[in-house]
């Protein structure tokens, strides 16, 4: 049975995260603060559904349909009907806090509000939204139409029924739902972020290329993709700011970023999504 979902903030996860829900027959509702990236947002939507029809892996009238359910917003006062909403917002505690609080206000009280925050605590995003008992962490992986995980975070606050229902809506999304406990990172990124860091670290100190390092992980340990490419598409800001979260909420500066990707960050060589990280992508 389809349910209404809700996402706010149609960016790289947003869109991917709505299209997911579209697939699995729910009816989405986006919310994005600017007009623009709105509609940038819906245009990720359409462009990653298109690409499973010519996959081959959707029919053009399941697509049509997916579409036909899909709605925009202004803002979370749109989302008064929905029953489960996701939020994709820029990774700043202060701005989830402050949508939190105003979910609660807009929405039903039985709704489920989920974060997919990577590394900001969800029991300080629960405690900020005023009904903490229904607060989950719902973690996708970029992007989230391909990668099959998701994290589904437990906080002390969480009612029972609720952390069922998030549960079985990640596993009716054909995803890998995993469930873990409100610690820093959770579970992968708590083991990838400093593994990162580590090949960040081995590159500056060996003077190994960056391609060699690739191709070495790749061949010599069976990674689908080497650390720096991966760097590359998650982000060198967003490898910054998950370490410097994971380091603050362990009090740990073992997994504080690498100067080598503060560097980067201030030239603004972001990765793929700028065409230049550790390695040159041309245009974005
Ligand atoms: N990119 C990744 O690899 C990845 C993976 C897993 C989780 N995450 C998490 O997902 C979240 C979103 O990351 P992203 O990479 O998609 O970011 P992004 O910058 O691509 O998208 C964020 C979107 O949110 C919008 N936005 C910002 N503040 C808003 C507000 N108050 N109300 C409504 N819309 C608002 C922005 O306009 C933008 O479109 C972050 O918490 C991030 O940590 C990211």
């Amino acid at each position: 049975m389809g349910m209404t979902v809700g996402v706010v903030g149609l960016g790289t996860m947003g869109a991917g995260i709505a299209q997911v829900c579209l697939e699995a027959g729910h009816a989405v509702v986006g919310v994005d603060g600017a007009a623009e990236a709105r509609e940038r947002g819906l245009e990720t939507v359409r462009r990653g559904l298109e690409r499973r029809v010519e996959k081959g892996q959707l029919d053009a009238a399941a697509r049509d349909r997916a579409l036909a359910r899909l709605a925009t917003a202004e803002d979370v006062a749109g989302l008064a009907d929905c029953d489960l909403v996701i939020e994709a917002i820029a990774e700043v505690p202060a701005a989830k806090h402050a949508l939190f609080a105003a979910l609660a206000a807009a929405t039903r009280p039985d709704v489920i509000l989920a974060t997919n925050t990577s590394a900001i605590s969800v029991t300080g995003i629960a405690e900020a939204s005023g009904r903490p008992g229904r607060v989950v962490g719902l973690h996708f992986f970029n992007p989230a139409p391909v990668m099959p995980l998701v994290e589904v975070v437990r906080t002390a606050h969480v009612e029972e029924a609720a952390y069922a229902t998030a549960i079985a809506f990640a596993e009716g999304l054909g995803k890998e739902a995993v469930p873990c406990p409100d610690t820093p990172g959770f579970i992968v990124n708590r083991i990838l972020v400093p593994m990162l860091n580590d090949a960040v670290r081995a590159l500056a100190e060996t003077g190994v290329e960056p391609a060699d390092m690739d191709r070495a992980l790749k061949a010599g340990a069976g990674w689908p993709m080497g650390p720096l490419a991966l760097i590359d598409l998650i982000g060198v800001d967003v490898q910054v700011h998950a370490s410097e979260a994971i380091a603050a909420g362990l009090d740990d500066d073992r997994y504080a970023p690498h100067k080598l990707l503060l560097e980067l960050m201030a030239e603004g060589r972001l990765g793929r999504k700028t065409g230049r990280g550790f390695h040159d992508y041309g245009r974005p």
